[in-house]
């Protein structure tokens, strides 16, 4: 029964199913969201990008060269280009100049063949899935347990894509209201690394809100662009999380935020951000816990004693016995 109402009533940890089950199957498809939501994630995420024709679509970034097969089909080679996305240079393909119809003709890959190789028996089984789709797939699984389906939507690069005259939040709003996801209750966390993006949606929508943080020297884009100077260092203080909790409910920081590592990658003591955050009435959903010793061998080891937390369920227990209230993982 619980997870019917308020997000607050989701069970403590919350698992969040990152990209779905993206250990598992290649990230951002149907067949990892089912996975996860099988596997017993509370909650499914979602990152989102718009076609040219404005269609949102799940995909972690823009660029499409190594989670899809476009690489591969010679009628979409004149198509690779480079350009700047939130200040880095890139090349390869990238949503916003493919169509929906033309996004639909291709499949999705594993992003980390090398680390993740067992996934790749699934590449070419799904397309890309629109929000849309998602939603749907959602209330179908929901009717089918007699639970609704959490999900937790990220806007992605949404200064970015304001400046091509493609605005995430407001084709988001449209479709999170025309299946009864825009309300306080509705079964929905919405989250963004730009404070500018989720102060829009708070505008649009009822759903609860949450300010992804990443590491503390950088400075979420629309801050560059509007010439905030403030940094996560900034948005972590008291007085940060303040001005956060009046259009968030919660904040979605890096690991390294919650325990730091020291210089020889182990883990240290918990900073005070839980408490912090706690005191503003804000949730804390930490990002990314991954159960690959090979893929970030660091979060594995804690203090001086190697083998306290020798396992990837003791490094994550190290996170919970924090306070967190849940955690996003692959
Ligand atoms: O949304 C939490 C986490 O997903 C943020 O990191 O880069 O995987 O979207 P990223
Ligand atoms: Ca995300």
């Amino acid at each position: 029964e619980r997870g019917r109402g308020s997000y607050r009533d989701l069970p403590v940890p919350t698992v969040i199913g990152h990209r779905g089950a993206s250990g598992y199957r290649p990230e951002h498809t149907l067949g990892s969201y089912q996975l996860a939501l099988d596997m017993g994630a509370h909650v499914i995420e979602q990152d989102l990008v718009p076609t040219k024709d404005g269609h949102l679509v799940c995909r972690h970034e823009n660029d499409i060269t190594g989670t899809t097969d476009v690489a591969g089909r010679p009628e979409f080679a004149s198509r690779r280009t480079t350009k700047k996305v939130d200040g880095l240079s890139l090349t390869g393909w990238f949503t916003e100049d493919f169509t929906l119809a033309e996004l639909k003709t291709l499949r999705a890959t594993e992003r980390i063949p090398g680390n993740r190789q067992e996934n790749t028996v699934y590449d070419g089984r799904w397309e890309v899935p629109t929000f849309e789709e998602v939603l749907r797939w959602a209330d179908r699984e929901g009717r089918r347990r007699g639970a609704p389906v959490w999900l937790y939507v990220e806007t992605k690069h949404p200064t970015y894509f304001r400046s091509l005259g493609l605005g995430l939040e407001e084709p988001l709003a449209r479709l999170l209201r025309r299946y009864g996801r825009h309300r306080a209750g509705s079964p929905l966390l919405l989250q963004s690394f730009e404070p500018g993006s989720v102060r829009r949606l708070a505008k649009l929508v009822a759903t609860p809100r949450v300010v992804l943080l990443s590491g503390p020297t950088e400075r979420p884009w629309d801050f560059v662009e509007s010439g905030d100077p403030r940094t996560v260092a900034d948005l972590v203080t008291p007085a940060g999380l303040k001005w956060i909790a009046s259009f968030a409910q919660g904040i979605g920081p890096t690991l390294d935020l919650v325990i730091p590592k020291d210089a020889a990658g182990r883990l240290t003591e918990p900073t005070t951000l839980v408490a912090d955050a706690h005191a503003r009435g804000l949730v804390l959903h930490p990002y990314t816990m991954r159960n690959e010793n090979t893929f970030l061998p660091a979060d594995f080891r804690r203090g001086t004693d190697p083998n306290a937390y020798g396992d990837v369920f003791g490094a994550f227990r190290a996170y919970f016995e924090t306070g967190i209230d849940g955690i996003f993982s692959d």
